[in-house]
């Protein structure tokens, strides 16, 4: 595993970005697994920004959203496609039919967790996946306790989840409890995985899930499972990773 710190958050989302970059420069056809949320924003931006000074084509490439809330639209401005289209699809070359989102609105979400593991698979699998990481360490939406063997599948969200995530929901309207999450096992499938976490806010769920046991209690701890990961963290993110005696600090 690979941890890279930078001084700032734009340093590490410019780090980040520079990996999106090459991966669809090497290989314009692959399948990228795309996070939503607060962290990835400073990534798309970028990226948004050498698209439009010529570098970057993503017209062949395919997206796969890593996850999506059950119960809200597409069209909901609370959703995951409405935040992916805004933040970044409409600004770059996306084609509408590459773009892979769980539908939040399916009647059967299990039916609709099965599709979306095929259209993955049909794909090939995901070459490079993009991941978050919550304050309780959850990736996707994989909560604390989630087996590392998981499948895209329908879960319930902690209160914790929902805590940090209220502040995306208008006042009076309604959050939703339930998501179509890529599985963890589904994750690292993925030929690389990079993870973006910065702000101290995540330092606890940093150092339980790279210096901590690997266990279903945290579920950043399965990326220890993957022979190339790559931990992207800003100072503040690092804080509480002094225990981790190789770090290599390259800032
Ligand atoms: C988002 C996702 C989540 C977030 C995590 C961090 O698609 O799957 O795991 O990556 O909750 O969220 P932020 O970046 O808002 O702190």
């Amino acid at each position: 595993m690979e941890i890279i710190v930078k001084d700032t958050v734009d340093e590490a989302s410019a780090i980040v970005a520079e990996i999106l970059l090459r991966q669809v420069e090497e290989k314009p056809d692959c399948a990228l697994g795309l996070p939503t949320g607060a962290t990835p924003l400073g990534v798309y931006a970028r990226l948004i920004e050498d698209f439009r000074n010529g570098c970057g084509c993503y017209n062949r490439a395919h997206a796969f959203n890593l996850d999506e809330y059950l119960g809200i639209p597409g069209t909901d401005t609370a959703s995951y496609a409405f935040y992916m289209r805004e933040n970044l699809f409409r600004h770059i070359d996306f084609m509408q039919r590459n773009i892979h989102i769980p539908d939040g609105s399916a009647a059967d979400a299990s039916a609709e967790a099965t599709r979306y593991e095929t259209q993955i698979a049909a794909r090939g699998g995901i070459d490079l996946m993009f991941l978050g990481l919550g304050r309780n360490a959850h990736i996707g939406f994989n909560e604390p306790g989630s087996p590392h063997d998981t499948r895209t599948r329908r879960v319930a969200l902690t209160a914790s989840t929902m805590e940090a995530n209220a502040r995306y929901f208008a006042p009076g309207s309604r959050q939703p409890t339930h998501a179509i999450t890529m599985g963890i096992g589904t994750i690292l499938e993925s030929r690389r995985i990079v993870v973006l976490a910065t702000g101290i806010e995540k330092a606890s769920a940093v150092a339980a899930s790279l210096a901590g046991p690997m266990t279903d209690a945290v579920p950043g701890s399965a990326l220890a499972r993957h022979a190339h990961t790559t931990i992207v963290l800003d100072r503040d993110a690092a804080h509480e990773l002094d225990r981790i005696l190789a770090l290599e600090i390259d800032a």
